[in-house]
């Protein structure tokens, strides 16, 4: 399938604008694609009880496997707050969790260009049950 890496990260942006983050006030956003073309958004949202935080990739994650999905080709993450913004460890893994026969890539923009990385680059042993 052929990933459009720039819409994709257009959805990571629209989806920052939804960030709840009044805490930290680090807005991300987050975006994947699965097998089916499909784009699912997600974005942080915050909690007055820090550990409860859920990070943009997770909530676009979650939101694609509760519709269905159980596969994931590409995620693009964006933050207006900084000129790079990488996935955490937290949701290397769960990204991981999704992958299946094709290496999920990741789009980040650093400083207006898009860099594209195997999962992998990020992730070299992730953990399978
Ligand atoms: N955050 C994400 O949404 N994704 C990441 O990969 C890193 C961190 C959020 C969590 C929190 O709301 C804010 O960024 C500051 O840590």
């Amino acid at each position: 399938m052929n990933i459009d890496y720039q819409e994709l990260m257009n959805n990571a942006k629209e989806a920052a604008k939804n960030s709840y983050s009044p805490f930290s006030r680090f807005a991300v956003g987050a975006a994947v694609i699965t097998p089916n073309g499909k784009i699912y958004k997600g974005c942080n949202v915050e909690n007055s009880s820090f550990g409860l935080t859920n990070c943009a990739e997770r909530t676009a994650i979650f939101k694609a496997v509760s519709e269905g999905e159980r596969e994931i080709l590409a995620v693009a993450i964006y933050s207006p707050n900084t000129d790079s913004c990488y996935p955490c460890g937290a949701c290397r893994q769960v990204l991981f969790e999704f992958q299946g026969d094709y290496e999920i890539d990741v789009i980040t923009e650093i400083l207006g260009q898009l860099e594209i990385q195997k999962l992998s680059y990020f992730l070299p042993c992730g953990f399978r049950i």
